[in-house]
């Protein structure tokens, strides 16, 4: 496994003709979720590169970016055992120098949902993702569908801009207990833990109305909202919407799509579900 800690080093990486590589961007602090889209790339693809950069474009002044956890001799050590090829790690001074002046931004589907909290947020993720494709040049990407508004966000700019690159979402990995897992869980002290798990069982209680023959977005919501409320936590948002472009709907289909926020405590936690199982 090689460490490419610039710029110029992962371009000159020479992938040797017809190769299918795989690209996997994180921001590190890697966990399971993290680990299976590694092993999604390694099985379809010839070489693996994965990315380590906390952006900081995606986070707002008021965020997390100090404090957002960081342990790269570990991260090294998890992607070591799993045939990773390349693992890129460049400086923020060298992915957005002095000067630095251009930005992509999904228009519409950027400011819905979490852009409404984080109104920069995916131009942030946007550009940062579109630098790395351009740096890394792979044939696909593999994203979690956990942040499933991040992953509709760059296939659209990826089809938008005409990229040429798969993105393959993959399956949310969850806690025993169904808490998606994320390195923000970090954050969650003593029975703010256990107040997470609200998000999963509001979701699945979603999916089980719907199974029982509820179609109502609007019956649904509210359900999931008592659920999260009884919980003593803080909702966000929770929304119901057609998986394909993000857009509301009223009537549950095969496409539909719970998609929740909400703060336990201080940590904000997102998680989602297909309604039709
Ligand atoms: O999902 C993440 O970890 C980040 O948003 C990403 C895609 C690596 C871009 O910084």
């Amino acid at each position: 496994m090689q460490i490419l800690c610039s710029i110029p080093e992962m371009q000159a990486v020479n992938y040797p003709a017809g190769s299918k590589v795989g690209f996997v961007p994180t921001m590190g602090y890697l966990h399971e979720g993290h680990l299976s889209l590694v092993d999604a790339a390694v099985k379809s693809s010839d070489l693996v590169v994965v990315s380590i950069f906390v952006n900081p474009a995606q986070f707002a002044p008021s965020e997390d970016l100090d404090s957002y956890p960081r342990d790269f001799d570990r991260d090294l050590a998890l992607l070591e055992k799993r045939k990773v090829d390349y693992v890129f790690f460049p400086t923020a001074d060298e992915m957005y120098p002095p000067g630095y002046k251009t930005w992509v931004e999904v228009e519409g589907i950027s400011h819905i949902l979490c852009g409404n909290t984080r109104p920069e947020h995916f131009k942030g993720v946007s550009t940062v993702v579109l630098k790395l494709l351009n740096i890394v040049r792979p044939q696909s990407m593999y994203m979690g569908e956990k942040d499933f508004q991040q992953l509709t966000v760059l296939q659209r700019m990826t089809q938008d801009l005409n990229l040429g690159v798969d993105i393959i979402g993959c399956p949310i990995i969850r806690e025993e207990d169904g808490l998606a897992k994320s390195s923000r869980n970090l954050y969650l002290k003593g029975k703010e833990r256990e107040q997470a798990t609200c998000l999963y069982k509001a979701l699945t209680n979603s999916q089980k109305l719907v199974a029982a023959g509820e179609l109502a977005a609007e019956k649904i919501i509210a359900a999931a909202e008592q659920l999260i409320l009884d919980s003593l936590v803080k909702v966000d948002y929770i929304k119901i919407v057609d998986g394909r472009d993000l857009s509301e709907v009223q009537d549950i289909d095969e496409h539909s799509r719970m998609l929740i926020a909400a703060w336990v405590g201080k940590p904000r936690l997102i998680d989602n579900m297909s309604l039709k199982a």
